[in-house]
């Protein structure tokens, strides 16, 4: 039986995204990236792995209707049939969310709905909390809203920089993200 196919969404270094890949017995095949940023690190690391890649320029279209269209022609083309976002930098509109109901879920480094939106870890360490997170969550057409799949804590140290919380909170999100992901895939 061939297995689900998923494509991820990144705008950044992709290191989400190497996790996912790097995980053995994934539930679905990465058949492709979408990436809206022509210098993002994702796009080599793509590449690595033989993923192919769709990179758009917003501003090449007239609206977010527009590359929304063309991203999910793009999707139907490699047949996907959920959307994994991992670093994405724009908000999905109806376009997307209708045509992907239920399918799209997102990765915040913070336990939303604490701290949403950029910079959360920094957020988090700015505000002086004890305790932030990772949060696995649907999306809809808010930032960072949307119905709570998993959440996991990452405590604040006494002697945390920005650095190494950062880094201990991707650690998190790397392990969750591939296992949330297979629970979703496996109850499907
Ligand atoms: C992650 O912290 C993710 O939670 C957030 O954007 C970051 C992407 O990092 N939405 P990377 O590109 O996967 O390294």
């Amino acid at each position: 039986m061939s297995k689900i196919k998923a494509a991820i969404f990144a705008s950044g270094t992709g290191s989400n995204f190497e996790a996912i890949m790097e995980t053995e017995h994934l539930a679905c095949d990465i058949a492709l990236l979408v990436c809206d940023q022509s210098s993002a690190g994702v796009i080599a690391k793509a590449d690595k792995y033989g993923i192919p890649a769709f990179v758009f320029d917003a501003k090449q279209f007239p609206d977010k209707t527009a590359y929304e269209k063309a991203i999910i022609d793009r999707l139907e083309e490699s047949e996907v049939s959920w959307i994994f976002l991992a670093g994405y930098m724009r908000i999905a509109g109806p376009t997307l969310l209708n045509r992907y109901e239920g399918r799209i879920v997102n990765i915040h480094p913070s336990l939303l709905p604490a701290f949403p939106g950029m910079d959360a870890i920094g957020q988090a360490y700015r505000a002086g909390v004890k305790t932030t997170g990772v949060t696995v969550h649907f999306i809809d057409e808010g930032i960072d809203t949307g119905p709570i799949i998993a959440q996991e804590e990452v405590a604040i140290l006494q002697d945390d920089t920005e650095e190494s919380l950062t880094k201990r909170v991707h650690k998190v999100e790397h392990q969750l993200y591939p296992k949330v992901i297979n629970q979703l895939l496996q109850t499907k």
